[in-house]
C-alpha cells in the first residue's frame, strides 16, 4: 500500500532540496532560501522575481519595501498575506558580493534551474489564479521574449505555455506591475498602483468558494 503525501508534506519536502541546491552562484552567497510566504491552501499565487535584502536576511517573501506596499494594497482590498500563496521565480537572493547593482535580473541559467522549483509549487497549489509580478516574473512564466506591461496584463486567459510545457494546471494568469517599479522611478506610481488595485480586485473573485 502506498502512502501518499500530503501537500504540507510535499512542500517541506521541496524546501529540503531547496535548501541543499547550490546550482547557481546566487546559493554560495544567501543568508537563507526564500521558499514562499502565506498558505499553501491558497486560491491566488504570486510569483515575483527574487528576493531582496530584507527576504534573503528572513527567508519571507515579499516583505521588503516593496513588498511592503504591495501589502497595503492587498490590505485595502481585506487581503491578508496569509490568504495567498506568495513566491519568486528564483529561491536565492540574486547578488553576488562583487556585482556593482543591489539586486542582478536573473538570466536563462538561473532561471532553469530555479523553474523546477516553482512548477513544483504550483502542482502542490494548484491556484486558480497566478499574479506574475512584474515583466520578468511575467516573460520567464510565459515563456514569451518579453512583455509589455500594461498592454499584455489581462489579455489572455489561460496559463496555456506555463501549464502545457511545465505543470498540467489549467489557470488563469494577470501581470501585474512590480511594486519596486514606483520605488525606482516615482513616475511609475501612479500605474503601479492602479495595476495593483486591479489585480487584488481580480484577485477577490478567485478566492471566493
Ligand atoms: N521583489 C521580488 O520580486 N520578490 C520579493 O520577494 C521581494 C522583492
Amino acid at each position: 500500500m502506498s502512502i501518499s503525501k500530503s501537500n504540507e508534506e510535499k512542500m517541506q519536502h521541496l524546501i529540503k532540496q531547496m535548501g541543499r541546491c547550490y546550482l547557481c552562484p546566487f546559493a554560495f552567497h544567501r543568508s537563507n532560501i526564500v521558499p514562499y510566504s502565506g498558505s499553501i491552501d491558497a486560491k491566488v499565487t504570486l510569483v515575483g522575481e527574487g528576493p531582496g535584502k530584507e527576504e534573503d536576511d528572513s527567508g519571507e517573501a515579499f516583505i521588503g519595501p516593496a513588498g511592503r506596499d504591495m501589502t497595503g494594497v492587498m490590505t485595502s482590498y481585506g487581503i491578508k498575506r496569509k490568504d495567498l500563496f506568495i513566491c519568486n521565480l528564483l529561491k536565492c537572493r540574486p547578488v553576488l558580493p562583487y556585482a556593482l547593482k543591489n539586486n542582478q535580473t536573473p538570466g536563462l541559467a538561473e532561471v532553469q534551474n530555479c523553474f523546477p522549483y516553482l512548477w513544483e509549487q504550483i502542482r502542490i497549489v494548484q491556484p486558480r489564479l497566478v499574479v506574475l509580478v512584474g515583466a520578468t516574473a511575467a516573460k520567464w512564466v510565459l515563456n514569451v521574449g518579453s512583455v509589455t506591461m500594461g498592454e499584455s496584463a489581462g489579455k489572455k486567459d489561460k496559463l496555456e505555455a506555463f501549464g502545457k510545457n511545465a505543470v498540467d494546471w489549467d489557470c488563469d494568469y494577470t501581470i501585474m506591475w512590480h511594486p519596486a517599479a514606483a520605488l525606482h522611478n516615482p513616475n511609475n506610481k501612479k500605474v503601479v498602483n492602479k495595476s495593483m488595485r486591479d489585480t487584488f480586485h481580480r484577485a477577490k473573485s478567485y478566492m471566493k468558494g
